[in-house]
């Protein structure tokens, strides 16, 4: 090669109009919408049917085509990853949606990624992907309470928001993002709270990380626990994930239904315990008697605030379990699932609930 000609190249390259991140920032960015179902893709028989209508029904491309004011803030294009009523998610659609997310992530032309997805389980996936998803890329989860063709429907704002958020720069390494009724949640801490109104997510006590105003994503704290680029977990190679159920507890509860999962050989059983995550009598024995089978033990809180701390009225020490911090029974079903992929030991997977 004439070596004269390397400088010049090398001066080409540099020049403002050609180097590829001044052309990004007068580019939309490129927002990837997959969908999976939910009320934002659900329909009524009229447009006062709020309640009683079909989740599930609308396709990804009708759902974009609804909101044409998305072309003003990013250029998108839909895939419909599935089609489901969210309380109908599974592990296997956990992880097709989720090795979709890190194939579109890894893409230089994909800037963010807004998932539209039903809410009964919506926090739950935000969870999952926010242990699983492998870039600081925005990845901002949406649904609605109301159904697209119902007076108010609070989809296409939503989704609107949705894409402003995965395409700002602002949200960059915060995690996985809920966006719904102009809030911003992280996934680790947000949780839906109402069975029907539009202001159902919330971060209880913890509180939001930002707000949607008009055109502008405003964030006013960062997640505090490890999230996405710095987890430890990889899916990649998964096709199948470890079988983690919920024991629920209250007054005069019997050891029936921990017995029962032992029976049915879960890996693993999270107690929704009373108050400090407290089983009774009888079910701390039930789930002595699990751990003695080798099936994990996490127990947590059907309280919803808190922390569940360790030793409190369970030796948690002798009967070698694990207490989940402040993650509500449904996600630290999430975070043993994942953990177990990778240890049994539960010094290690005591240390990761007090990480993410
Ligand atoms: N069946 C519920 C779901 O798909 C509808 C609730 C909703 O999406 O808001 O999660």
């Amino acid at each position: 090669m004439n070596i004269g000609f390397v400088p010049i190249l090398f001066l080409l390259l540099c020049h403002p109009l050609l180097r590829a991140d001044d052309t990004s920032e007068k580019r939309l960015p490129n927002v990837v919408i997959l969908a999976t179902g939910g009320t934002i893709a659900g329909s009524g028989a009229t447009s006062t049917t709020t309640v009683g209508y079909k989740p599930a029904t609308v396709p990804v491309q009708a759902l974009i085509d609804a909101v044409p004011e998305l072309k003003k803030v990013a250029t998108v294009q839909g895939e419909q990853v599935f089609q489901i009523a969210s309380q109908n998610m599974t592990n296997e659609y956990w992880l097709k949606l989720a090795k979709r997310v890190n194939e579109l992530l890894q893409q230089p032309d994909v800037d963010g990624i807004v998932i539209t997805h039903g809410t009964d389980t919506l926090e739950e996936t935000a969870y999952f992907l926010n242990l699983v998803a492998k870039s600081a890329k925005p990845v901002v989860i949406v649904g609605a309470m109301r159904p697209s063709t119902a007076l108010s429907a609070d989809g296409p704002i939503n989704l609107y928001n949705a894409v402003l958020v995965a395409g700002s720069k602002e949200a960059v390494g915060r995690g996985v993002l809920v966006c719904m009724n102009d809030q911003i949640n992280s996934a680790r801490d947000v949780t839906k709270t109402n069975t029907s109104t539009a202001d159902t997510f919330k971060s209880p006590e913890l509180g939001v990380l930002g707000y949607i105003q008009g055109d502008r994503v405003a964030f006013y704290r960062l997640p505090a626990r490890r999230h996405t680029l710095n987890s430890e977990f990889d899916i990649s190679g998964a096709d199948k994930l470890p079988n983690v159920e919920i024991a629920y507890g209250f007054a005069n509860v019997s050891r029936t239904t921990v017995d029962a999962l032992a029976a049915a050989g879960v890996d693993g059983i999270v107690y929704a315990g009373v108050g400090d995550g407290n089983p009774s009598e009888v079910t701390e024995q039930a789930l002595a008697d699990a751990r003695a089978k080798g099936i994990l033990i996490v127990r947590s809180a059907r309280v919803g605030n808190g922390i569940v701390a360790r030793n409190s009225e369970v030796n948690d020490d002798k009967r070698d379990f694990v207490v989940s911090d402040t993650l509500n029974p449904q996600k630290a079903r999430i975070l043993l699932m994942i953990a177990l992929t990778k240890t049994k030991d539960t010094k290690e997977i005591q240390r990761m609930f007090y990480e993410y």
